[in-house]
């Protein structure tokens, strides 16, 4: 069962998620001395990634002992405006110490399959997993996985619609968006589901409905792939705004 964490306000919300990224750093740096994060795209994670960037969160984080990667990437250019890796960069990454190797961009210039494929040998080398499955061992997954929702369901870029959401063995893979019109890169549900943690942001109404349906497990919510980030032996937490809550009382 999801953790759930109800915050008054967007602002809130970000807070909270700020402090929990810290926490998580610092957990994992102590442990041994090195944060493998995976950022999610989408709109609703820039405050947190603004709030980090500010002196008050971004000198509690030692980040030359942090790595950075995506869950997803959109198939543009990184300076596109579509960009996920473009909007953490001026949001947070063009502002604190990490060291540029430690920044693992997915590659949307290139052919997709091929980014898809590079992005997963750099994954298996970072992890020191040359085959088989993503391991659930300290060190050996993301301590810590960003995702957000779609109205329909999605996170990441696994879509309902898409192929990705079945990959079983792939860690990476490209799959076409059907309703953003693009390709997009992800992370596939073994490597999610072998993290230490996934942390869902959602803010707005306009979320309430598809938190609803995948809190409750209400309808068709099994075959949705933001119901089916359920890490083996990590924790999901849901952080949401009370717009977003189906827990809070409706406006
Ligand atoms: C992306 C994201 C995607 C996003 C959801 C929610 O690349 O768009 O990875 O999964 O998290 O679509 O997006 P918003 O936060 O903009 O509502």
């Amino acid at each position: 069962m999801p953790n759930v964490e109800v915050l008054p306000t967007r602002e809130a919300l970000w807070n909270a998620a700020a402090e929990r990224f810290v926490r998580s750093a610092a957990d994992a740096v102590q442990a041994r001395e090195r944060f493998s994060v995976a950022l999610s795209g989408g709109a609703t994670p820039n405050g947190l990634y603004a709030l980090l960037a500010t002196k008050a969160f971004r000198t509690r984080v030692s980040w030359k002992h942090v790595h950075v990667f995506w869950g997803d990437e959109r198939c543009v250019s990184p300076d596109d405006a579509r960009s996920n890796y473009r909007a953490a960069y001026e949001l947070l990454l063009s502002h604190v110490p990490i060291p540029a190797a430690n920044v693992h961009r997915m590659r949307g210039e290139i052919d997709q399959f091929e980014s898809a494929a590079e992005y997963e040998q750099e994954l298996r080398t970072h992890f020191t997993t040359s085959e088989g499955p993503p391991r659930f061992a300290p060190g050996a997954c993301f301590d810590l996985v960003l995702l957000g929702v779609g109205t329909d369901g999605h996170t990441a870029s696994l879509f309902p619609d898409g192929r990705a959401i079945d990959e079983k063995l792939r860690w990476t893979v490209a799959d076409y968006a059907h309703s953003a019109g693009m390709w997009r890169i992800t992370l596939t549900l073994p490597v999610i589901n072998a993290s230490q943690e996934a942390l869902f942001l959602a803010s707005g109404a306009e979320k309430r409905s598809i938190v609803e349906r995948i809190l409750h497990s209400l309808d068709d919510a099994a075959t949705l792939p933001a119901h089916m980030v359920s890490p083996a032996e990590g924790e999901v937490t849901w952080m949401l705004d009370s717009a977003a809550s189906p827990l809070s009382p409706s406006n």
